[in-house]
């Protein structure tokens, strides 16, 4: 099922206008099961080449996080979508949206997206599933989200309040209700009291009374009539999908330095950010799993709290926030900005196993004079760290982080749509970063549109 590809950069626009369809022979070869997952610590672009990429695939899924991933997507006419929730496949129109069993659903936030989408004529009945093993985010998670952030004072997470980290604790603790008890409704509100009175026992600041849950209840009624025609057993429908050679592709939210895993621990996400988190939240076999697409930024940057080795706290830092604009899609929180860590990037490479990456991005570095990349770490006992370490306290206590510089292009490449039209100083850096972390570079992103991509 593999897509063949041409490697050739110098030939036609790879963006068909008229349909803003990808011509098929510059896709890359890609495997009935593939999957975009983020490098960094998110925020890396990932929503573009999945919208490119979603065309060329029957399924687009989500397996992990929730409503705090905030993909950016345009349309062919250049409209501008931001979605939490729904897969990035949703504005082709012969895709389907996967929402997997290891997601955390916010409903009322997933209806708030469907709206919005088709008020914009974006039709989704029978175009998304959800999972029945996905968990429900309720409004409450967001109120325990909110204390324990509270409760951590200064070592506070920065997480997005979006409730996310307290569903999942639901989840592990087996204790949190999931989209197929909207099915079950006689059942539903002894479950969600016992949810509502473990969260009052353990936060003083949470108020619950029984009105609460008569309210809830009725809310939650009305959203499972209308969620209904939505929910299935994805694992059936991917596995079909699969067993009928159909493709699938997977669209990562967040990214492997945030995975609850091999992250930055504590200051991550909640769920399997990471290649892994591919199998446990959709339910298929790690062998159907081929080709894996990384999307790193041509800088670091990073929302929140925690370790951030190659970070500017400087005019350069501000620079880079202020081209890239830097902003949280979801929050509006301004991003802390930095070098390109390839410690980290070869870290990640190593738990994921990537066959190409996705540079996005490389646009914003066009204003600078040189630019420089993190190639390793010392400690202050002058010793090099080789491999991006677990503990952060040794993050902490890095005395430097070695750089190599090299010198910028100083010039506009958004337009450019062929590699070898790049000037030579950013082609030298392309070239630098596939040296350093052994993985080629087929994608980059020269700007924010769907056309803005140069093939490699
Ligand atoms: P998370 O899942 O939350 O981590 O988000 P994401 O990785 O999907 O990031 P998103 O798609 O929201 O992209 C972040 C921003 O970067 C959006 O505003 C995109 O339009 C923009 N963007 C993507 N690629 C490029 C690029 O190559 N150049 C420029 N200038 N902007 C880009």
């Amino acid at each position: 099922c593999s897509i063949k590809a041409s490697t050739s950069t110098t030939s036609s626009p790879p963006l068909d206008v008229s349909s803003g369809k990808l011509k098929l022979d510059r896709i890359g070869s890609l495997s009935q099961v593939s999957g975009v997952l983020g490098c960094q610590w998110g925020d890396e672009g990932k929503g573009k080449l999945v919208d490119i990429l979603a065309g060329h695939f029957d399924i687009v899924a989500r397996c992990q996080g929730g409503a705090n991933a905030g993909h950016t997507i345009y349309n062919s006419e250049g409209k501008k979508f931001a979605l939490h929730l729904v897969p990035s496949g949703i504005l082709n129109e012969e895709t389907l949206c996967v929402i997997g069993s290891g997601l955390v659903v916010h409903l009322p936030g997933l209806f708030e997206e469907i709206d919005n989408l088709e008020s914009n004529g974006v039709s989704c009945k029978g175009r998304i599933v959800v999972s029945d093993r996905a968990h429900l985010l309720f409004d409450f998670h967001k109120t325990v989200d909110g204390l324990r952030e509270v409760e951590r004072g200064d070592n506070s997470i920065g997480t997005t309040k979006r409730g996310i980290g307290p569903c999942y604790a639901n989840k592990m603790i087996r204790n949190g209700l999931r989209v197929g008890d909207l099915r079950h409704m006689d059942t539903f509100p002894q479950k969600l009291d016992l949810l509502l009175s473990d969260a009052a026992s353990r936060f003083e600041g949470f108020i619950y009374d029984p009105k609460m849950l008569e309210e809830e209840v009725e809310k939650y009624k009305r959203f499972a009539e209308r969620l209904e025609p939505f929910i299935a057993d994805t694992v059936h429908v991917v596995n079909k999908y699969i067993s009928d050679n159909k493709k699938i592709l997977v669209e990562g939210g967040q990214a492997t330095m945030l995975d609850i895993d091999f992250g930055t621990y504590p200051f991550v996400t909640s769920s399997s950010a990471s290649a892994g988190g591919i199998c446990t939240g959709l339910g298929i076999a790690p062998k159907v799993v081929g080709h894996l697409i990384g999307v790193v930024k041509a800088y670091t940057s990073r929302v929140g709290a925690g370790p951030f080795p190659t970070e500017l706290l400087d005019d350069v830092g501000d620079l880079l926030r202020k081209a890239g604009h830097e902003f949280g899609t979801t929050t509006g929180r301004p991003r802390r900005c930095g070098w390109l860590d390839i410690v980290a990037l070869k870290y990640c490479c190593l738990i994921n196993g990537f066959s190409s990456l996705n540079l996005t991005k490389l646009d914003v570095l066009s204003d600078f004079h040189e630019i420089k990349l993190g190639i390793s770490y010392k400690k202050i006992d002058g010793k090099i760290i080789e491999s991006f370490p677990s503990n952060l306290t040794v993050l902490e206590q890095l005395e430097e982080v070695e750089y190599e510089v090299l010198p910028g292009w100083k010039t506009d490449i958004s337009s450019i749509r062929k590699y070898a039209d790049l000037p030579q100083a950013a082609q030298r850096y392309v070239e630098r970063i596939e040296q350093l972390v052994g993985i080629p570079i087929h994608y980059i992103g020269v700007g924010p549109g769907r056309d803005a991509l140069i093939f490699k």
